[in-house]
């Protein structure tokens, strides 16, 4: 029997996405299922019921949720970070979960950014502003976005020091970026630190007061990953007491009003989670999600698969 395939996506696609999307699915000759722009728990629900695949961007695909996917066999999320998904569920109902590592990394590196130039400019207000040249970016984590943010920086003339305990550190020296031993280090010494980190137990609130008084004179947080990897009450108290810090997210704090009211000008949010909504990231994400689908079932390809 044809597979059965859903694509729920709170956040849509760009239209050309969900056409490289179908196309792909076509050509298998599985059948694919759009559900975008839902507002309840309850359309996603009934949609997953009887599929055989879901691929989804940041939608929670809660235990809850997976269990009313009485078919599900594999989950992929069209992106990088899986933190929306409940692996634990998922391996318990022997549903493989995969990710699409890489595809709309360089999409969020480059809206870091312009998060980062949006501050050094003033806001484009015409204020006195400063300059990436010569300035120290810490990259936190340096994974593949990291790598796009670094390969950026190299191209504005800024120094790049990184911090990640997982990556070697020639592999760092090899793209002209040098690596530091403590996260402390990294806090210490750059003008600019752009967080990459995953969310995960270990990481959430991991951004907390003693790390976030070490910044620099000047400094400006960036953050394109997860609001919650930031002990945002922490932050709050440290912008507070250091009138000189700046920060700018993707991923706004959850009382985003009492930030940009006690800080107008020295915070920036996007009006919604937007480093992978280009064209492009739509694209490698989607069409990678629905080819990891298709060599699933019919070469038993688990690359990627998240939850071993
Ligand atoms: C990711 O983890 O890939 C990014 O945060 C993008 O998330 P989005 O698909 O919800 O835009």
């Amino acid at each position: 029997m044809a597979k059965k395939v859903l694509l729920a996506t709170k956040k849509p696609f760009a239209p050309s996405a969900v056409d490289a999307i179908k196309k792909v699915f076509n050509e298998a000759k599985y059948e694919l299922v759009i559900l975008d722009n839902y507002t309840s728990e309850e359309e996603l629900k009934k949609a997953i019921s009887d599929v055989d695949a879901v691929i989804v961007r940041s939608d929670k695909l809660t235990s809850d949720i997976l269990e009313s996917a009485k078919n599900l066999k594999i989950a992929v999320r069209a992106g990088a970070g899986y933190d929306n998904i409940d692996l634990k569920a998922a391996t318990a109902k022997n549903i493989v979960v995969m990710n699409t590592p890489g595809q709309n990394s360089n999409a969020v590196a480059e809206l870091a950014f312009g998060l980062m130039l949006y501050i050094a400019r003033r806001g484009y207000t015409g204020k006195d502003g400063t300059e990436l040249r010569g300035k120290t970016i810490g990259i936190q984590a340096y994974g593949y976005v990291g790598r796009y943010v670094a390969m950026i920086a190299r191209g504005f003339g800024m120094k790049i020091i990184a911090f990640d305990p997982f990556v070697a550190a020639d592999k760092m020296k090899e793209d002209g970026v040098e690596p530091v031993s403590s996260v402390e280090e990294l806090y210490k010494n750059s003008d600019y630190v752009s967080i990459h980190l995953p969310l995960m137990p270990q990481t959430e609130k991991s951004v907390n007061y003693k790390l976030l008084s070490l910044m620099k004179k000047g400094a400006t947080l960036v953050n394109t990953a997860r609001a919650e990897v930031i002990n945002e009450e922490d932050l709050f108290t440290i912008l507070t007491e250091r009138t000189d810090l700046f920060y700018c997210a993707d991923v706004a704090p959850s009382d985003r009003k009492k930030f940009e009211e006690s800080f107008a000008g020295r915070v920036f949010f996007t009006a919604k989670k937007m480093g992978a909504q280009t064209v492009e990231a739509n694209n490698n994400a989607g069409i990678a999600a629905a080819k990891q689908i298709v060599n699933f079932f019919e070469k038993g390809d688990k690359t990627f698969q998240v939850n071993k």
